[in-house]
């Protein structure tokens, strides 16, 4: 009697522990499941990003964002032609794109570097003036794509 009770007990045990090894073993087989189709994500394919940062233009297949279409008609072709002239046209207009007044203050300030480069192609000076494009995309570019990028250009 004493046997069968002292064996019942310790089936319990057992069976209490086989089942805790097995709720073990089965979060452990969910959890590599888990991380199995996370690892399954090909190799190139973009995390999933935010709407701001996943508007519905801008990347493959997809049209371009308003400021950057407006960029390659009127900025690319300017500098393209080597026309300073057109290309001064087009820095007054972009002088006047900053999507935040408080982009236009400061040292480093939107207009500030648009119309200073304007000046220079105005003047006649190409290399000048072209050098307010990276120092502007350097500066802006990162910050209106995930802010402001599907911004109608103003007229
Ligand atoms: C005062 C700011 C400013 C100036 C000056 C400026 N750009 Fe841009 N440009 C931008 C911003 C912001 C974008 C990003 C737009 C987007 O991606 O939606 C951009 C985008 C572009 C694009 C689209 C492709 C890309 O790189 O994103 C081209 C092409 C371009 N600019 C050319 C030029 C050239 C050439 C000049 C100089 C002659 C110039 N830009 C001067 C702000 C500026």
């Amino acid at each position: 009697m004493k046997k069968l009770v002292i064996a019942v007990i310790a089936s319990s045990i057992l069976g209490a522990g086989l089942v805790a090894i097995g709720i073990g073993a089965s979060d452990r087989a969910q959890a590599q499941t888990q991380g199995a189709a996370a690892r399954r994500v090909p190799a190139g394919v973009r995390p999933p990003q935010t709407p701001a940062q996943n508007p519905a233009c801008g990347g493959d297949g997809q049209p371009h964002c308003p400021l950057q279409q407006w960029m390659e008609d009127n900025v690319t072709p300017a500098v393209e032609a080597g026309d300073a002239a057109a290309l001064g046209v087009a820095l007054t207009k972009i002088a006047t794109f900053a999507p935040d007044p408080s982009w236009n203050t400061g040292a480093v300030s939107w207009r500030g570097i648009a119309e200073a480069a304007a000046a220079k192609a105005r003047a006649g000076d190409f290399r000048g003036a072209r050098a307010s494009c990276k120092q502007c995309h350097e500066a802006f570019r990162a910050r209106y794509r995930t802010e402001f990028r599907t911004r109608p250009v103003p007229r």
